[in-house]
Order: C-alpha cells, then structure tokens, then sequence
C-alpha cells in the first residue's frame, strides 16, 4: 500500500513523468503499412514469408568471383524487398568482418530510412566467435541492438510471435538469429535452431527434395518456423568431394515463380501444411523472388 500511494504521487506530481505520460498515451502511433502491407500488420511474425539473401555479404558485380552468391549489396538487397539477410562473418585483424566493413551499418541506414520494416538476420559462426564479448559490440556499434526483439519465451513457438505491427509500434524490428554459440548470454542473439528448421543446403538437385535437415531443441518442427534453401549450386570440378559454385547460369529459372512455389509446397508437409518463412534465394536481383513471395503470402 505504502509502495502504491508512493508510486501513485511519484507518477501525479511528478512535472517530468506526467510529460512523459500524457503524450505517450493520447498519441500512440500505430503502425498501418508492415513490410510494405496493410494485412502483415495484423499477422505473427510466423505467419508471414520473408524473402532472404543467401551470403549476403558475398556481393560483387565481378563474373569470375567464384566465391559471389550476391551481383547487388545489401541496400539493393533490401530494396528489392529482401527482408532475411544471411551470412558468415569471420574475424580478421580483432573485429567481427561480414566480408564489406559497412555491411550493418547499411543495414541500419535501410531502418532508420524505413520505419515500418522488420528485418532478420541470420548469421552463421562458424569460428565459434564470442558472443557477449565480439557479436554483442558488433551490434551495438551498429546502432542495431537496441532496435532488436527480444522474446518472451524461448524457444518462441511458430503461433506465439507477436503481429507485425506490435514489433513495428514497440521499435523492435530486427530478429537476430546464430546458427551456433548463442547461448542466452546476449538475450537478442537467438539460436536459430531452437526456432527455425532447414531443409538441406547447396543442393545441386533443382527439384530441392525436402526433409528437415537442421533443427535443435525442445519445440517440435511443426512449431518452428521454417527456412527453404532455395539455391542451385553446380559442381565445377565433378571428381572427388568436387568444387560447388552457385549456379548462375540457371538463377532466372531457379528464382522463378514456379520453382519457388514447388519447393515451398515439398516442404509443407513438415510445416503443418503451412507456407516457409524464409525463402532464401543468390542472386536476388535475378528472376521473381519478391513476386514468388508475395504469392506465398496470399497477396
Ligand atoms: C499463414 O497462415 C495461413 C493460414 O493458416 C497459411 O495458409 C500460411 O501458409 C501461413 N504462412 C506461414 C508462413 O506460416
């Protein structure tokens, strides 16, 4: 009662919360366009399907980069309405690279410039770099951290995510995700696997056969959400283990529309008939990602 009444005069006398108060609840902003949609508003973070760039950092206009999954950078990315943004980052010279220095800082900039975006990153570490001590400042540094959704209860159930437009008004618009080394330590840094399963990865099959291949933790796959990846490799040197690069020459067919749907509806099986999360695609700039997408999305 004692603590009550203190609360209660601290909150009505108070010339410096009353300002803080009075505007914030007669003026709340609602968000009324998400991710470029009126009805994602409405919908769960999992319920929505995102379009995603596989290597993200990997981009150059260079045809004999053999190492290049990406030909634009992550803002062309981000305006072609990639919303998932993959990568490997490797440390070199004592800092956390993502292959181009400025990589989330851009990010950051897409953000700051869109306000009724939400964003994913999933970020594989296969150095097994600190968290708290070298991913947690990277983000920081960025500006990101403090624009990252931090769950209620982990493992988040695929039905339990908030609605777009709740992560929007709160400002909390980045999911993070690390394939490995998230150990709850930095509560924004999830691991993916307790979330989100995969399919497997460089096929070199363009019908993409499904199956989950990676998933973790106590929630059953149904209720992860779920990640197709949609990427044709080819096997440059056919002998022995082979050399796989992405295939470029067959991009327009592989991010075509059909190919999309297909390997989405090979997967539904697994999802409770539902559509993938994430369809993670190289070459973004290339065939009818975003289109496939919105289709997934029911628009
Ligand atoms: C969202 O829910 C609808 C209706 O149940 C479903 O058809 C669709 O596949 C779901 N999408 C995702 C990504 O869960």
């Amino acid at each position: 009662m004692q603590f009550k009444l203190t609360l209660l005069s601290t909150l009505l006398f108070s010339s410096s919360a009353l300002a803080a108060w009075v505007p914030w609840s007669s003026n709340v902003k609602r968000a009324t366009v998400c991710n470029g949609r009126a009805e994602l508003c409405r919908r769960s973070y999992g319920n929505v399907t995102y379009l995603g760039a596989h290597n993200s950092f990997a981009s150059s206009t260079n045809p004999f980069s053999l190492a290049r999954t990406q030909e634009v950078d992550v803002t062309a990315q981000l305006r072609l309405g990639v919303r998932m943004l993959q990568g490997q980052a490797h440390m070199k010279d004592g800092q956390l690279r993502f292959c181009h220095t400025y990589y989330l800082r851009k990010v950051k900039a897409f953000l700051d410039a869109n306000p009724g975006e939400v964003v994913t990153l999933i970020f594989t570490n296969p150095e097994g770099i600190s968290v708290p001590r070298v991913w947690k400042p990277t983000f920081d540094n960025s500006g990101i951290s403090r624009l990252a959704f931090v769950p209620t209860s982990r493992p988040t159930k695929r039905n339990d995510w908030p609605t777009l437009g709740n992560m929007i008004d709160r400002g909390k618009r980045v999911v993070v995700f690390l394939d490995s080394g998230a150990d709850g330590s930095v509560d924004f840094i999830l691991p993916e696997f307790d979330y989100i399963w995969e399919d497997p990865f460089s096929s070199t099959d363009k019908n993409f056969p499904c199956r989950v291949d990676r998933i973790r933790g106590p929630l059953s796959a149904p209720d992860h959400m779920n990640m197709i990846n949609h990427n044709l490799n080819t096997n440059l040197i056919p002998i022995g283990d082979g050399v796989l690069i992405s295939d470029r020459a067959s991009a327009e067919t592989t991010n075509g529309v059909s190919s999309i749907l297909a390997h989405a509806n090979g997967c539904s099986r697994f999802a409770a008939n539902r559509a993938p999360n994430f369809v993670m695609l190289d070459w973004v700039n290339v065939g009818q990602g975003a289109a496939a997408v919105a289709r997934l999305n029911g628009f």
